[in-house]
């Protein structure tokens, strides 16, 4: 108690600000004590800034037994207006301080709860509602003839208790329950009260609620006490639930258990009697790692610099006729395009997140790019398969045909069908906390399978190629050196497949795997540089064009 006894002195204005309004309200007012002879004052000093000058008033009304409702209320009407006062601004900060004020908080509304009760031959009970605290009190004496106690109800909450068992246990048969609800309550007892060795994010699931046996003799409990708690929040069915009490200066669970829950109601079993929550701990976000951020970072925008010069190259340099450079050019759009966006998302995460809708179509909108990037490879693989076989018919005309709008059309309507279909089958698959496809439920099949199918179909292309490349080697029939290009071109295909579709592949294993993740955001960023790489730097027609270009411009900055 010696840390409490510290942060009370430290907040000694916070203290007068409670008791100077209990003053005002109380000291014109005098509180009768309605069952005994004498009339009480209840009164406050206005300079109260010591903990034993508050503990004076909680022992006043400790030995008060009886006060009317209307007084009750109005008593606590002004400690929560009070204490809505100091929580605003935020004036309590450190942890001593807001379990202290809780600590508080929860013992006066108690105690004056308490003073509800009023001895009865039956059954009895009265009860209030109040903006930031609802009570009930429900008491039996010995005749009662009752063979289930109602059920004890609140705006959010329920409370089931063998009220009449407890009374069978005491002298005179007779027992109360006390049955609070506060609304506010979370801003003091914090969910981060509750101590778990794993580092989750936790959040009150429902109102802070208390019940109490007062003027109970023996409050031995004959069955535990179950409490229906509505959730106040969204479930996240990922995040774990826990039924938790208050202990003096932590929530903690012993003898406390989740009977039932269903996503909107939690039904909490506890052995003995105290203040309760609902508190729910989901994962943390993995800590990113500076470093590795870094390294993503420079390692996108070094793809995304050989992303643009490739598509600089592809569009701008000329080609010797019959090199197709469509659906190279679409690759480096789509990937582009998909790239850049994921790099901007996630620079401005905190801004875009918050905006769900935002969030889902830019997920969308990645899903999109990304897909098509591989239909694009496809066929590119299609394109060269159909090269290899009709070497000899096919005729420019046809070329034309399969480079023109057609493929395009394939190429971006196959990929937004997969996004249409997957958008009506689970619009919420959209949207994770990154802005990409949720992982749950399996929904980033509808990313993972085409991207599977493609490269599936991509390899039975490849090696029907390399059959058909190989036989027509040894037939000497044909055009040696053109069957030698289309070889290199097949590898060059396949090596790109390899360079895009492993990382996601690699995906699927990272689960955490530092060494993964690193492979991951290189293999993955550096796609351009790759694409840039096989095609443009390793193809002598391309740097003769450079070097055409360079001298332009040399010569262009010499007048
Ligand atoms: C409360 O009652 C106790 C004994 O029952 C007595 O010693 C104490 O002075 C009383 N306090 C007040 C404020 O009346
Ligand atoms: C609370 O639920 C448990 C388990 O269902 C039950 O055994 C117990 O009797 C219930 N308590 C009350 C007071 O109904
Ligand atoms: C009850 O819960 C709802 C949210 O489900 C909340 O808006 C409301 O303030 C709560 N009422 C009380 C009295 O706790
Ligand atoms: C509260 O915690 C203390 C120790 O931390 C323990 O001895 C005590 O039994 C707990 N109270 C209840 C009601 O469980
Ligand atoms: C959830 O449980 C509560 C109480 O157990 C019940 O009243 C409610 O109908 C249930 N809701 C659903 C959606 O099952």
């Amino acid at each position: 108690m010696a840390i409490y006894h510290k942060a009370f002195i430290k907040t000694p204005t916070i203290i007068s600000i409670i008791l100077y309004v209990l003053t005002l309200n109380l000291s014109f007012k005098t509180v009768t004590w309605a069952t005994t002879t004498a009339g009480i004052n209840l009164t406050l000093k206005k300079e109260c800034t010591t903990q034993t000058c508050f503990q004076n008033f909680l022992d006043q009304i400790e030995n008060i037994t009886v006060l009317p409702l209307d007084t009750v209320t109005s008593i606590l009407t002004v400690a929560f207006s009070t204490l809505e006062k100091i929580l605003e601004p935020s004036l309590l900060s450190s942890p001593t301080e807001l379990a202290f004020f809780g600590n508080l908080v929860l013992k006066t509304s108690e105690k004056l709860i308490s003073t509800l009760v009023k001895p009865t031959d039956t059954s009895y009970s009265v009860n209030f509602t109040l903006a930031a605290i609802e009570g009930q009190v429900f008491m039996l004496g010995p005749n009662v003839t009752l063979d289930k106690i109602p059920q004890l109800d609140m705006t959010n909450s329920s409370v089931e208790i063998d009220l009449i068992g407890i009374a069978n246990n005491n002298n005179g048969r007779s027992a109360a329950v006390a049955f609070m609800s506060y609304t506010m309550m979370e801003n003091l007892l914090k969910p981060d009260f509750f101590n778990t060795p794993e580092n989750m994010i936790k959040t009150m699931m429902s109102t802070v609620i208390s019940a109490t046996l007062p003027k109970t003799t023996n409050t031995k409990l004959t069955k535990p006490v179950n409490f229906t708690l509505k959730h106040i929040r969204e479930f996240d069915p990922s995040g774990s639930l826990s039924c938790v009490y208050w202990n003096i200066s932590e929530w903690t669970v012993d003898g406390c258990s989740v009977l039932k829950t269903n996503s909107s109601y939690t039904v909490c079993s506890c052995d003995h009697l105290s203040t309760f929550a609902l508190i729910m701990q989901t994962s943390r976000p993995p800590e990113s790692d500076p470093l590795l951020e870094l390294l993503n970072l420079v390692c996108v925008i070094v793809g995304l610099v050989f992303f643009s010069l490739a598509l600089l190259t592809f569009a701008l340099c000329q080609w010797s006729p019959g090199v197709n450079n469509v659906a190279r050019i679409n690759i480096c759009i789509s990937l582009l395009l998909a790239h850049l966006l994921f790099l901007l998302t996630q620079q401005f995460l905190n801004l875009i997140r918050p905006q769900q809708v935002l969030c889902a179509v830019i997920a969308g909108l990645l899903h999109f790019l990304f897909l098509s990037g591989f239909v694009w490879m496809f066929i590119e693989a299609v394109l060269l398969f159909i090269c290899v076989n009709n070497l000899s018919q096919i005729s420019s005309k046809k070329r034309e045909v399969l480079s023109s709008g057609f493929l395009c059309v394939i190429g971006y309507v196959v990929a937004l069908v997969v996004v249409c279909v997957s958008a009506l089958v689970d619009p919420k698959g959209y949207g994770s906390e990154l802005c990409w496809i949720k992982m749950d439920k399996g929904f980033i099949w509808s990313f993972q399978g085409p991207v599977l199918v493609i490269l599936a179909l991509n390899m039975i292309i490849f090696i029907k190629i390399f059959t058909t490349v190989n036989s027509a080697l040894k037939n000497l029939n044909v055009e040696v050196s053109q069957m030698k290009k289309n070889k290199i071109m097949a590898f060059k295909i396949l090596g790109q497949c390899v360079v895009l579709g492993c990382p996601w592949i690699l995906g699927f294993f990272i689960n955490g795997s530092e060494v993964l993740e690193i492979i991951f955001v290189i293999l993955n960023s550096q796609q351009g540089t790759f694409i840039f790489l096989i095609y443009c730097a390793l193809n002598n027609e391309v740097w003769q064009q450079y070097r055409k270009l360079f001298r332009l411009i040399c010569c262009d900055k010499q007048h």
